[in-house]
């Protein structure tokens, strides 16, 4: 039989509940909440690079989970955060995306902190340093050394990568969380410094689950040109699809035959440190980071959930800090012909989405999202979402195929 009617649509289809997802999980706004309080606020999430805040008194402002967030570089080199919110009356102290505290400027004083609405100072180490006319108006009562900014745990590590974490308490260190999935690349990012040379961001009309299900599912290269005729040999298929605790993934390496796409060469001659030629590893943090290293340009995405149909999503290039001015051009052009706007990849997976989150949107009759495809944990293998959800579940206290049930652990982890 072909197509259905609506019952029929409706029925279940001949694979288990873990092999599929109600949409909902997409769409509605209730669930949204709760990721972000019982996720986004208790994760960690890397922010940015630390080559976008090289000198003393650089900063970046970012907002996780809604809540306002200022790195900061101090005098020491540290890179600290902390919520960019004035202890006074809730004014966000820098609106600025980045930029330098090193000079003064008319509302605020060099290597400072200012917030602009009554004049309050922070140092780099959110310690108050300036309450304006604190005696005439406090007294005795408060000083400046009862008042401070909210700190936030922050590490910079897998590479140079600045992570903060919201909750004071998390359940799993930075490095017991991600280590065993940065593994694989660690000595490559971690051999000499890094830099960012590419930037921009993406707001798209989709939920950000959708977004990292197209960077852990592979299956999705039969809408990939470029993928497919690089690609798609025995190497390829053999490529692993590897599960890690707290939701991560690995997909493997293989080497891509780059030459293969007309115009293209290979790109053995700028590979990252201890990386064998023209090698293609992607790394999947739950809850939806993506460090994909082709090679010679390592692209790094972050996502912001804005709304249960809506994500921001930053796209970093990164490349070796002490690249010379050809290597850096030849390694810029290796990153836009694959990921930037007129490239071969990233657009054609902005579509894959933003298709998806139009037939999502809030309200929409729920339907089943299926990721039941076993291919011995192999690259066309769903392993990888499956594992995601399960970890979602395991957060969310929801069913992902049933998200108004609690969740219920099952046994069988390993064959999922
Ligand atoms: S709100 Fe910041 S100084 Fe008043
Ligand atoms: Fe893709």
């Amino acid at each position: 039989m072909a197509a259905k009617n609506h019952r029929q649509w409706l029925a279940e289809p001949n694979l288990k509940r873990s092999e599929w997802v109600d949409s909902r999980i997409y769409s509605d706004q209730e669930i949204f909440e709760e990721e972000l309080a019982n996720i986004f606020k208790k994760t960690w999430i890397p922010v940015c690079h630390e080559s976008e805040l090289p000198k003393a008194y650089d900063f970046r402002t970012v907002s996780i989970a809604r809540e306002p967030v200022i790195v900061a570089r101090g005098p020491d080199n540290e890179i600290r955060a902390f919520l960019n919110v004035c202890p006074h009356r809730g004014m966000i102290i820098e609106r600025r995306p980045s930029g330098s505290f090193l000079e003064g400027s008319p509302s605020g004083n060099p290597k400072r902190m200012t917030c602009m609405f009554h004049a309050w100072q922070y140092d780099m180490r959110g310690n108050c340093v300036y309450i304006s006319r604190e005696k005439e108006g406090y007294q005795e009562r408060l000083c400046k050394e009862d008042v401070g900014l909210r700190r936030l745990r922050c590490e910079v590590k897998f590479g140079g990568f600045v992570w903060v974490n919201l909750d004071d308490s998390p359940k799993v260190s930075l490095e017991d969380w991600a280590g065993p999935a940065f593994e694989c690349l660690r000595k490559s990012l971690e051999a000499e410094p890094l830099e960012v040379f590419h930037y921009h961001k993406a707001i798209v009309n989709a939920n950000y689950k959708l977004w990292h299900d197209t960077n852990c599912e592979f299956y999705h290269d039969f809408m990939h040109y470029h993928n497919r005729v690089t690609g798609f040999n025995d190497a390829y298929f053999a490529r692993k699809n590897e599960a890690f605790d707290h939701g991560h993934v690995v997909v493997g390496t293989f080497e891509v035959n780059y030459d293969k796409y007309e115009g293209f060469e290979s790109r053995a001659a700028l590979s990252f440190p201890h990386l064998p030629p023209n090698q293609w590893y992607m790394i999947d943090l739950f809850p939806g980071m993506n460090f994909n290293l082709r090679g010679s340009a390592f692209r790094c995405d972050i996502v912001t959930p804005l709304a249960p149909d809506k994500v921001m999503i930053e796209y970093r290039g990164l490349g070796l800090k002490r690249d010379t001015a050809e290597e850096r051009r030849t390694r810029i052009n290796h990153h836009n012909s694959i990921w930037g706007p007129f490239g071969r990849n990233l657009h054609e997976d902005l579509i894959g989405v933003q298709g998806q989150g139009t037939t999502m949107a809030p309200g929409a009759e729920p339907r089943r999202i299926l990721q039941g495809r076993h291919e011995d944990q192999t690259i066309h293998d769903e392993n990888g979402m499956r594992h995601y959800y399960k970890e979602w579940g395991r957060w969310m206290n929801r069913t992902p195929s049933e998200p108004e049930s609690p969740f219920v652990e099952q046994v069988s982890v390993a064959a999922e």
